[in-house]
Order: structure tokens, then C-alpha cells, then sequence
């Protein structure tokens, strides 16, 4: 079918983006990331959506941006982390090679625990993250074909188990 070649979900800074770079150029194709095409589209960055406008408008935007994304692309695609969030995301997603890149909550804290350009996490990282990790450990693991955890593995190795497991 058509659509997206490999379809990257999974929390923040799990590496999508750097992983889904490195897959497209091992396979000849285009990379597209749904935040930077809500950046792109609303000249202004997630964290400034996230407070001049809360949270459920960026869900609304990232429901459409994904939408098209998927539409659209045929190459390597990365969702930001709450996508799955959406009932009707998790929905489209079913007929694609959707892959959920996956970590512990203290490689979670350690990877993005200083990073406050992040709307989720300003206040309490730990906290935060492990309440974003019950909430949505179930939701990856229901739109995806495989999961590969990246604690202890490089981007590299992260990308080609990604292609082992498709
Ligand atoms: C979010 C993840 C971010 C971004 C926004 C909300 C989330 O994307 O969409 O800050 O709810 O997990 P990345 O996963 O690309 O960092």
C-alpha cells in the first residue's frame, strides 16, 4: 500500500528524528517529522503553541499534521511523542509499518532531564516522565508492528534494528 516506508512513534528524545535520518539515507529516501511541519506551518516553535494556546490546540494540529504526513510521504516518518495520544491517529496508523522506539524512564531523565524547551517536562522530569510512560506505554505498543528498545544502543544500531525488525 502507499504511505510511509517506516513510521517512527515513541516518547520525547528517544532519537526519531536522528534515527529516522540515518534510515532514510540508508534507504535512498526523504525523512519528514511531523513537529518541524507544525513549526514550518505556524512560524513559531511547540513550546510557544503549547503556552500561547495550550495543549489540546497542538493536538488538534498535530491530528492534521500527521494526517496529511501519512497522506502524503513515502519515505521515513517520525511522529512527535503525544501523537498517539488521538484515537483516530492511533486508527490511521494501523495499516503502516509503524515502529515504537522505546526506553526506561531513567535513561528518559538522563537523556532529557535538563531540557526545558520541552512544555511536558518543566516541572518535575522524573515525575513527569513516569506518568508519561504509564499513560503511554500501552498506546505504542498498540499501533506498532515492532518495538526496539535504544538504551543501550547507538542511533546505528538503533536504526538497523529497526530494519531487522520490519
Ligand atoms: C510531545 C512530544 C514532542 C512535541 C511536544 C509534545 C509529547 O515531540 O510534539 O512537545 O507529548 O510527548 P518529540 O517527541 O518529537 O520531542
Amino acid at each position: 500500500m502507499s504511505g510511509p516506508q517506516i513510521v517512527l512513534v515513541g516518547p520525547m528524545g528517544v532519537g526519531k528524528t536522528t534515527v529516522g535520518e540515518l534510515l532514510a539515507d540508508r534507504l535512498g529516501t526523504a525523512f519528514r517529522d511531523t513537529d518541524a511541519d507544525i513549526v514550518a506551518a505556524q512560524g513559531r516553535e511547540i513550546s510557544d503553541i503549547f503556552v500561547d494556546e495550550g495543549e489540546p490546540y497542538f493536538r488538534e494540529l498535530e491530528r492534521e499534521a500527521v494526517r496529511a504526513a501519512v497522506q502524503e510521504h513515502t519515505g521515513v516518518l517520525a511522529l512527535g511523542g503525544g501523537a498517539i495520544l488521538d484515537e483516530s491517529t492511533r486508527a490511521l496508523l494501523a495499516p503502516h509499518p509503524v515502529v515504537y522506539l522505546s526506553m526506561d524512564v531513567e535513561e528518559a531523565v538522563k537523556r532529557t532531564g535538563l531540557n526545558q524547551a520541552r512544555p511536558l517536562l518543566a516541572v518535575n522530569p522524573r515525575k513527569q516522565w513516569r506518568e508519561l510512560m504509564d499513560a503511554r506505554r500501552q498506546l505504542y505498543a498498540e499501533v506498532a508492528r515492532a518495538v526496539v528498545a535504544t538504551d543501550d544502543r547507538t542511533p546505528e544500531e538503533v536504526a538497523q534494528a529497526v530494519l531487522d525488525a520490519l
